[in-house]
């Protein structure tokens, strides 16, 4: 193991940044999150382990500069809000930061793909909800790269697994616990890359805490299997036991909603450029990667929740 250090981790409380988290306090570092709320359970839980919380958000630069100080590296988890240009805006506070305390590694999570946006067949301008969304990750990740970080590492997940379970189900998959249906807006032959946030975590503390980790100065696209939207719902069935259909959205109102629905234009944009990723390339760094299968096991309370009435 290398010797012991202190990371400051944003998005702790949620999926990735928790992933990062737990793996680098399991790898005997230490880490300071900055948090929106110190009383949610999953900050809680950090807590317990052992970890510093702050309290602060993106836009609180003195919080900003409390969680960066005495750190060596920092995990910059970015998120998309309703303001244009705002997670640009927080990206660079939180590289501000990071850069005054004299941190000298970064690894930032943007989505595959973010840097050939602009190169995207189907991002045409008045399809919105593509095209703001990459454009935004686009910019920042290339904030991150300039910032002029000893090291940078981008990680770029693909469609994250947890979209398949409770509570985000829900809202991707609105007919999956009434109907035990995926209704999208993928075709029957679309290849879905899925990632698992942990697996986020396990490439991001290999970037932070390895010296030579060989994922310095690289932009790594992340997912551990392409199935068809038929093939996750199989897996589902599987280890649910709960038979999970599938039906795909007419193409008259794919047409309709396109320009308007993020599901549907993301769904779309899949079959048309999509996310892409060279698995045999991810498998190449040697990290153990989670299958969706696993990932449900390992998950089965809320995948119950997002099947069951
Ligand atoms: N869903 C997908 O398939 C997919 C694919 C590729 C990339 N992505 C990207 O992944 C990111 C989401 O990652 P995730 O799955 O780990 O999300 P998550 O579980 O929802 O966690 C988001 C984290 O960011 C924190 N956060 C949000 N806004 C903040 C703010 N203004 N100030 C401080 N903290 C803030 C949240 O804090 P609270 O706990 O207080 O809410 C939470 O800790 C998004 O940028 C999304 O674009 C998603």
């Amino acid at each position: 193991m290398s010797s012991p250090q202190t990371f400051f981790i944003t998005g702790a409380s949620g999926s990735q940044g928790g992933a990062v988290a737990r793996k680098l306090l399991a790898s005997g570092h230490k880490f300071q999150a900055l948090v929106r709320d110190p009383s949610k359970p999953s900050s809680l839980a950090l807590q317990k382990l052992g970890a510093t919380l702050i309290h602060g958000d993106y836009d609180d630069i003195p919080a900003l500069q409390k969680a960066a100080t005495g750190c060596t590296g920092v995990f910059i988890l970015p998120v998309p809000t309703q303001t244009p240009g705002q997670e640009l805006e927080h990206t660079q506070n939180i590289i501000a930061a990071a850069k005054a305390a004299g941190i000298k590694h970064a690894v930032c999570s943007t989505v595959t793909r973010a840097e050939e946006s602009d190169r995207f067949s189907f991002t045409v301008p008045e399809n919105v909800p593509v095209t703001k969304y990459w454009e935004s990750k686009r910019g920042l990740q290339a904030a991150v790269q300039n910032a002029g970080f000893e090291t940078w590492t981008i990680l770029q997940p693909a469609w994250i697994m947890k979209n398949w379970i409770a509570p985000v189900s829900h809202f991707y998959f609105a007919e999956l616990k009434g109907e035990k249906v995926l209704v999208t807006a993928f075709a029957q032959d679309t290849k879905i890359d899925f990632t698992a946030a942990e697996d986020v975590g396990s490439f991001a503390v290999k970037a932070l805490t390895e010296k030579d980790s060989g994922l310095e100065g690289k932009i790594v696209p992340i997912a551990s299997e392409g199935l068809t939207i038929g093939e996750s719902a199989d897996v589902m069935s599987e280890v649910s036991g709960v038979k999970i259909g599938w039906k795909l959205k007419s193409e008259e109102d794919i047409e309709k909603e396109k320009n308007v629905n993020p599901k549907v234009a993301t769904q779309l944009w899949q079959r048309y450029d999509g996310t892409r990723v060279d698995i045999e390339q991810v498998k190449s760094y040697g990290i153990p990667l989670t299958s969706f299968k696993q990932f449900l096991e390992n998950n089965k309370e809320q995948l119950l929740a997002a099947v069951q009435d």
